[in-house]
């Protein structure tokens, strides 16, 4: 990009921000407590510098002080980076203090915003703030359009012929580091369809890698609505068991379980949804049970694969001890509802 261009000078402030923040990590004082919580947390030296992890420090002028001696100091290109406090007046604080600062970047790998990750540094352990908080939406920064480790991912998810989406920033890191790298993530929202379009022209198959909690689980089934519905990819999910996420569950059962997991532990669509379905019901009771089938079998509308279809059909005959024949005619039911 023309460095003249607000384009090129929004990009040198990330750029030199990005710089500013991993030293303050890295060699200051003021980053030590956040360093050895990561190093505690399991991130490696080695991730901290290829992700350019950083830390803001509490000095609410420490970066402006700085992108001064660098001699950037243009009002009104500070005001656009959204790396401040929006006040009216002509006052820059810093906007992120005391967080854990992990670099946005767009698909060339150019920074773009940062995400802030609250740090305990309260006495108690307890974090009374947003636990993360993005930089906001500015000319280069579209959270809907990002996907955060895309610009690093995408050759590996083409050469492995699928992409693994993660609920969070620390969840892609884990499994980087664990020598998973297809890996992504969303800036916490949903899936969007921008995204799907980005993740589209690299691959045709998704592997749902989200939080084993409860929370997690529902947008594991929003996120496969989202899918079916919008795109043709094939998915599958790894849903995490115990109420882990996958940087817990690497921490907890290292990196030859997580890929073993990650190889022999998915669920097909149908099967996470049989699972999933489960949850509202009590199997034992008789409306409960045909309530259950019903929703079973309506999900299986989505199933284009004849085999498949009956493949399920079968094992719902059987568990229930009913004919595929019924089984078959309910569905159709649904399928002529539904079309
Ligand atoms: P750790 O607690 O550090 O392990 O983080 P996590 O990645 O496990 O966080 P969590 O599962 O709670 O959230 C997943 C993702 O959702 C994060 O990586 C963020 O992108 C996003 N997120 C979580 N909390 C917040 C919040 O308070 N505000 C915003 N804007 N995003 C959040
Ligand atoms: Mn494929
Ligand atoms: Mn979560
Ligand atoms: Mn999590
Ligand atoms: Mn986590």
């Amino acid at each position: 990009p023309n460095a003249d261009s607000t384009r090129g000078k929004l990009l040198s402030v990330y750029e030199k921000a990005e710089h500013f923040y991993h030293h303050v990590l890295v060699n200051t004082k003021a980053g030590e407590a956040a360093y050895q919580y990561l190093l505690d947390r399991g991130m490696t030296e080695e991730s901290i510098d290829t992700f350019k992890i950083g830390f803001s420090p509490p000095q609410r002028e420490a970066l402006k002080m700085y992108l001064e001696n660098e001699g950037l100091s243009e009002a009104e290109i500070l005001k656009k980076t959204g790396l401040f406090s929006d006040r009216d007046d002509d006052t820059f604080y810093d906007r992120f203090t005391n967080r854990i600062l992990f670099p946005i970047k767009d698909d060339k790998g150019h920074t773009v915003a940062f995400s802030g990750r609250a740090f305990m540094d309260n006495e108690d352990g307890q974090i009374r703030t947003a636990k993360y908080m993005n930089s906001p939406e500015t000319e280069l920064f579209n959270k809907r359009r990002v996907l955060f480790n895309y610009d690093k991912a995408r050759p590996v998810i083409r050469r492995e012929g699928e992409v693994l989406l993660f609920e969070g920033f620390m969840d892609v890191i884990s499994a980087w580091q664990a020598g998973v790298r297809n890996g992504l993530a969303t800036m916490g929202t949903s899936l969007t369809e921008e995204q799907v379009h980005t993740l589209d022209k690299v691959t045709d198959h998704v592997v749902i890698a989200y939080d084993g909690d409860s929370a997690g689980l529902d947008a594991i089934k929003r996120a496969t609505d989202f899918i079916t519905n919008e795109t043709h990819f094939s998915i599958e999910i790894a849903a995490f068991p115990e109420k882990m996420d996958p940087d817990d569950f690497i921490q907890k059962k290292g990196a030859e379980a997580f890929k073993d997991f990650l190889a022999h532990g998915r669920d097909t669509l149908m099967s996470f949804l049989m699972k999933y379905h489960k949850k509202e019901v009590n199997l034992n009771n008789e409306s409960d049970r045909l309530k259950y089938i019903d929703t079973v079998l309506n999900e299986l509308t989505r199933v284009t694969s004849a085999v498949e279809r009956e493949m399920y059909l079968n094992q719902l005959a059987e568990t229930f001890d009913l004919s595929t024949e019924s089984l078959k005619e309910q569905m159709h039911g649904h399928i002529i509802e539904n079309q």
